[in-house]
C-alpha cells in the first residue's frame, strides 16, 4: 500500500527534475544569448557548465526511461527515496559534479530487462549492482559503454543468452559477479583482458569454458 501511494509522488519528482534541468538549460541559452559582454570573457566556463547539465539531463531521462520499461510493480519499489535530483536517491551516488557513479538496486524486486537501459547514458557510472531482483533477458554488448565501471553484479537474476565479448572492453572491472542467471554458451575469451579483476563469479549458470582461456588464467 505504501509503495502504490509512493509512486505518483515519484513519478512527479522525476518529471519536475527533467523540467528542472530543461528549464535551466533554455535558462543558459537565454542568458548566454543576451549575457553582457564582460562575462562572455569566459566561453569556457559557458560551454562546461552546458555540458554539466546536458550530462545531467540524460542521466536522468535515461533512469525514467528504464524506470518506465520495468513492472508495475518494480516502478513503485524504486520510490523510495523523494528528493528534486538523482543523486538525492537513496539507491544512487553521484561525483562532485553531479554524474551517477554508483547505482545499487540489489533486492529491490526488480522485474523487467536492461533493454531500455541506455548504458551510453553514464559515462562516469563505476559501479552496477542489480544483484538479486528477478531481470530477465540478455545482456546487450553496449554495457561496455561503461567504460569506467570497476563492479558489476547482476547475480541472482534470471538472464538469459551468452556472456557479451564486449565485457572485455571494460579494462577498469575489479569485480564482476554474473552467478546464479541462466546465462549460456562459452565463456567469451575476451574476459581474459580484463587484467584488473580482483573477483569473477560466473558460478550457477549454463556456462562453457573453452580452453584457450584456461590457457591464458
Ligand atoms: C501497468 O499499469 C497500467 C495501469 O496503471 C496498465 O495499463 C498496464 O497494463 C500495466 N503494465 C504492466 C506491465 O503490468
Ligand atoms: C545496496 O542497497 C541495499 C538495499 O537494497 C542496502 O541494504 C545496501 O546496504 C546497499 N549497499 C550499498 C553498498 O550501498
Ligand atoms: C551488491 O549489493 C548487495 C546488497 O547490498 C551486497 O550484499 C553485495 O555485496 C553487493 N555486491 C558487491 C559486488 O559488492
Ligand atoms: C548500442 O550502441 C550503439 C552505438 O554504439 C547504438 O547505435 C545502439 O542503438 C545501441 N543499442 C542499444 C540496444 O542500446
Ligand atoms: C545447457 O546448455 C546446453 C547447450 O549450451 C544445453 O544443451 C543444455 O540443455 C543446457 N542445460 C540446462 C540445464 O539448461
Amino acid at each position: 500500500m505504501t509503495s502504490l501511494s509512493n509512486k505518483p509522488l515519484f513519478n512527479q519528482f522525476l518529471s519536475s527534475l527533467l523540467f528542472f534541468h530543461l528549464l535551466l538549460i533554455v535558462l543558459h541559452f537565454v542568458s548566454s544569448s543576451t549575457a553582457p559582454v564582460s562575462s562572455l570573457s569566459s566561453p569556457f566556463a559557458h560551454s562546461s557548465s552546458k555540458v554539466k547539465i546536458e550530462e545531467e539531463t540524460k542521466e536522468a531521462m535515461a533512469l525514467l526511461n528504464w524506470k518506465t520499461s520495468l513492472h508495475n510493480k518494480s516502478q513503485s519499489l524504486l520510490s523510495s527515496s523523494v528528493g528534486t535530483n538523482p543523486c538525492n536517491w537513496v539507491e544512487i551516488n553521484c561525483d562532485h559534479s553531479g554524474s551517477v557513479t554508483h547505482l545499487n538496486l540489489s533486492s529491490y524486486g526488480l522485474r523487467g530487462t536492461l533493454h531500455n537501459l541506455n548504458f551510453q547514458s553514464f559515462p562516469n557510472l563505476l559501479s552496477l549492482n542489480l544483484s538479486y531482483n528477478s531481470l530477465s533477458g540478455i545482456i546487450n554488448p553496449n554495457i561496455s559503454h561503461l567504460s569506467k565501471l570497476s563492479l558489476l553484479d547482476l547475480s541472482v537474476n534470471q538472464f538469459t543468452g551468452r556472456i557479451p565479448s564486449e565485457i572485455g572492453k571494460l579494462t577498469s572491472l575489479h569485480i564482476i559477479d554474473l552467478s546464479v542467471n541462466r546465462m549460456t554458451g562459452l565463456i567469451p575469451q575476451d574476459v581474459g583482458a580484463l587484467i584488473s579483476l580482483s573477483k569473477l563469479d560466473f558460478s550457477f549458470n549454463n556456462l562453457t569454458v573453452s580452453f584457450l582461456l584456461l590457457l591464458e588464467t
